[in-house]
C-alpha cells in the first residue's frame, strides 16, 4: 500500500476548508516541528507530520458582531474532539491504514487539554509530540492562527517534508533534522 502523502492531506478538499479556517501557516509549521520532536523522542515521524498538520482542523470561528469572541470560544469550544473526528474521516477517505489513523485522531485529540474538567492528561510519546509542536508555535493573543502562507509555499514545503519521512523509513540513521 503506497503512503498517504502530507500533499494528498493537503489538497483535500477537507483540509483546504478546514486546515486553513485555523491557520495554514500554523500547520506547516507545526507538522515540521513535529517530524523533528518525533525523531528525537522515538515516536513515528509520520504519524507526527500528519496529526500536526491537521491537529487544529477542528475550529470553528466563534464571532460575535464581527469581532473574535474569546469568552465565547472559552465556553464553547470542542475542537479537539471536532478535529479528531475530521482527521480520522480524511485520512480513511485517502485510504490510510485505520490503525494510523485511530492513532493520529489520538493525537489531535490530546493536543490540548482545554475541553477537559482535568488538566493533567498523561500522554503517549505521539500525542507529546505534537503537543509540543503546537505550543512551540503559538504565539500571544492566538497571531499563530492569522499568520499567512500561499498554497504554493504550503505546498512546496509539505512536499520536503514528505521528502524526509520517506528517506527516513529508508534510512533511519540518516534523519534529515529540519
Ligand atoms: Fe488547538
Ligand atoms: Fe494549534
Amino acid at each position: 500500500m503506497s503512503r498517504v502523502t502530507l500533499l494528498d492531506i493537503f489538497q483535500h478538499p477537507a483540509a483546504q476548508k478546514y486546515v486553513k479556517r485555523s491557520g495554514l501557516a500554523h500547520a506547516v509549521s507545526c507538522a515540521f516541528h513535529a517530524y523533528r520532536f518525533a525523531i528525537e523522542k522515538g515516536a513515528d515521524p509520520d504519524s507526527a507530520c500528519k496529526a500536526a498538520f491537521l491537529h487544529d482542523m477542528g475550529h470553528y470561528t466563534w464571532y460575535r458582531n464581527g469581532e473574535w469572541d474569546y469568552d465565547l470560544y472559552k465556553q464553547n469550544d470542542i475542537h479537539a474532539i471536532k478535529g479528531a473526528e475530521r482527521a480520522h474521516k480524511l485520512l480513511i477517505r485517502l485510504g490510510e491504514d485505520p490503525v494510523k489513523a485511530k492513532e493520529i485522531s489520538l493525537a489531535v485529540l490530546l493536543h490540548t487539554d482545554s475541553f477537559l474538567p482535568q488538566k493533567n492528561i498523561s500522554r503517549e510519546a505521539l500525542q507529546e509530540v505534537v503537543a509540543m509542536a503546537d505550543e512551540l508555535d503559538e504565539e500571544p493573543g492566538g497571531l499563530h492562527h492569522y499568520r499567512r502562507m500561499t498554497d504554493e509555499k504550503a505546498a512546496g514545503l509539505l512536499k520536503q517534508l514528505d521528502e524526509r519521512i520517506e528517506s527516513f523509513y529508508h534510512n533511519p540513521q540518516t534523519a534529515a533534522y529540519c
